[in-house]
C-alpha cells in the first residue's frame, strides 16, 4: 500500500465539531504511574497511538499486567520497587524521547540491567540529559556518547540528589522526578518551566511533592519511597494534536471549528497565545478542572490580517510542539516575525527547525536563520500554485501533519511522504481531516 498522500485542491469552508485523540504526555504518564501504583488502576481514554502502546508494552515486560477492557486499561501496579524482570530485557520505546526517558528515571532503583533501544528517530537523540542527573542517582548507564541503544543498571541502594535542571525539558523533570520516587529521602531540583503533567498527577495521588515558584523555575522536592493507592484517571483531549485543526481552520475560509475537551493546562497553551497576539480568533469556552488539570473546548473562526510577532522565548517551552503550525501562520502574516532561542526543536523527532526553514523556503517564504533564531517574512497574500513533493522529513508526525494543512489552505499540488507517521500521536487525523471536508488522495 502506498504510504503518501496526494492533495490538490484547498478545503472547503466548514462549520463543525469535532474530538481529537487524547494527550500523548498525560497518556504515558499514566501508564508509567499505574505501573507502580499499588493494585489496579483504570485509565479511561487511554491514547492508542503507537508512543502510548510502547509504554505498554514495556511495563508488561517489566512486570506489571495490563489488560484493555470495554472502554478503559486496567493495569495492576506492583508497588514502587516491585518490578519482576530478567536480567537484559530488552525495552524498545519506537520513536518516543518521552517514554524512554522517563521510563528510566522509573527503573533506578532495579537491580537487573534493561536494555533501551528505539527506532532510528530516536537513536539519533540525546540522552546525555538524563543519563547525568541518573549517575548522580547512583544509576550505572553504558552507552555510545548518550545514545540509544543503552544499558540501565538500577540498584535498591542509589541516594536522593540535588539538581538543576535548566533545559526547560519536561522529559528530563519527570525522569528525574521518578527516579527521585525511588530513593530513600529528599531530592530538590530547581527546573526551568516546561508541561508540569506529572507533579500535577503526583499531587492528585497524594505523593509528597511540594512545588514553590522562583522567576521561571520550580523548586520541587519529593520524599522518596512514599507507597501510593491506584488510581481512576480519563485522559483528556491533546491541545498538540488540536493544533493542527487550530490553525486549518484560522487559515480556511469561513470556517469555524468547536474542539472539545481538550486540556488547557497553562504550561501547554504557548500557541493559544502566541497566535491570538496574531490576530487569530481562538476562544477557550467551558473551563472546568479535573484532577489537577483544566480542561476546555476551544472554538476557532477563520481569520484574517495576521500580525507578525516578536515572539518572547519564555513562550517556547509551552509551545514546542508547535512552531511548525506558528510559523505557517508566520508566513501568512504582514511583516516579519521574529522566534529566538529554538535550538531544542532540532532535538525533536526530526531536526525541526532546519526542516522548517526548508519548508518555508520552499513555499517562497523569506528566512533568516541564525543559529537557534528565526526571522520569518510574512506575505499575507501567500497563494501557491506549483507542485511541491514533502520527504525525507524521518516520518515526523508533526511535519507530516503540518504539511497536509499547509496543502489544505495554501493551494498547489502536493505529494507528502510517510503516511503512517500519524500513527505516532494521532492515528485517526486523515478521516478527522475528510470530516471537515478535505480531499486526500
Ligand atoms: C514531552 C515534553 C516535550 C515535548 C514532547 C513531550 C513530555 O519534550 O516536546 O513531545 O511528555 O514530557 P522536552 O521535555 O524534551 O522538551
Amino acid at each position: 500500500m502506498k504510504n503518501k498522500v496526494k492533495i490538490e485542491k484547498t478545503i472547503p469552508p466548514f462549520n463543525k465539531i469535532i474530538n481529537v485523540p487524547s494527550d500523548k504526555s498525560i497518556s504515558i504518564r499514566c501508564v508509567l504511574f499505574s505501573a507502580i501504583a499499588n493494585g489496579k488502576s483504570k485509565i479511561y481514554n487511554l491514547l492508542e497511538s503507537e508512543d502510548v502502546m510502547n509504554a505498554v508494552r514495556a511495563v508488561k515486560k517489566i512486570g506489571v499486567s495490563c489488560i484493555k477492557k470495554k472502554n478503559y486499561y486496567e493495569f495492576s501496579g506492583v508497588g514502587i520497587n516491585g518490578f519482576k524482570f530478567k536480567n537484559n530485557t530488552i525495552i524498545n520505546a519506537g520513536n518516543s524521547g518521552t517514554l524512554a526517558r522517563c521510563i528510566m528515571g522509573l527503573l533506578s532503583g532495579t537491580k537487573n540491567t534493561i536494555i533501551l533501544e528505539g527506532d532510528k528517530s530516536l537513536s539519533k537523540r540525546d540522552f546525555n540529559r538524563v543519563i547525568e542527573p541518573l549517575n548522580l542517582f547512583g544509576v550505572v548507564i553504558k552507552s555510545s556518547n548518550g545514545n540509544l541503544p543503552l544499558r540501565l543498571k538500577g540498584s535498591d541502594l542509589i541516594r536522593p540528589i540535588k539538581y538543576i535542571e535548566k533545559k526547560g525539558s519536561a522529559q528530563v523533570k519527570t525522569c528525574i522526578i521518578l527516579s527521585a520516587v525511588n530513593a530513600p529521602g529528599l531530592t530538590k531540583i530547581k527546573a526551568k518551566k516546561s508541561r508540569n503533567h506529572t507533579e500535577l498527577i503526583l499531587k492528585h495521588l497524594n505523593y509528597p511533592i511540594k512545588i514553590r515558584k522562583s522567576r521561571g523555575y520550580d523548586l520541587i522536592e519529593i520524599k522518596g519511597r512514599e507507597q501510593f493507592k491506584s488510581f481512576n484517571y480519563k485522559v483528556p483531549g491533546d491541545i498538540s494534536s488540536a493544533s493542527f485543526f487550530i490553525v486549518l481552520t484560522l487559515l480556511a475560509k469561513k470556517s469555524e471549528l468547536l474542539i472539545k475537551d481538550i486540556n488547557i493546562n497553562i504550561s501547554r497553551l504557548g500557541i493559544l497565545k502566541i497566535l491570538n497576539r496574531m490576530n487569530a480568533n481562538i476562544k477557550i469556552i467551558n473551563q472546568r478542572r479535573y484532577k489537577g488539570e483544566m480542561l476546555g473546548d476551544l472554538k476557532i473562526r477563520s481569520s484574517e490580517n495576521f500580525k507578525s510577532i516578536n515572539c518572547p522565548s519564555s513562550f517556547n517551552s509551552s509551545a514546542i510542539d508547535e512552531f511548525l503550525l506558528i510559523f505557517l501562520i508566520a508566513a501568512k502574516s504582514n511583516g516579519v516575525s521574529r522566534f529566538k532561542n529554538l535550538d531544542e526543536l532540532n532535538n525533536k523527532e526530526s531536526p525541526r527547525l532546519n526542516i522548517a526553514v526548508n519548508f518555508l523556503r520552499l513555499i517562497g517564504i523569506k528566512v533568516i536563520k541564525k543559529k537557534g533564531n528565526i526571522e520569518i517574512f510574512g506575505n499575507p497574500k501567500l497563494k501557491l500554485n506549483k507542485n511541491y513533493n514533502i520527504k525525507n522529513f524521518i516520518k515526523d508526525h508533526r511535519v507530516f501533519m503540518m504539511s497536509v494543512i499547509a496543502a489544505l489552505t495554501l493551494g498547489g499540488k502536493w505529494t507528502i511522504n510517510d503516511k503512517d507517521s500519524v500513527n505516532t500521536s494521532f492515528p485517526n487525523f486523515l478521516s478527522v481531516i475528510k470530516k471537515l471536508g478535505g480531499t486526500i488522495n
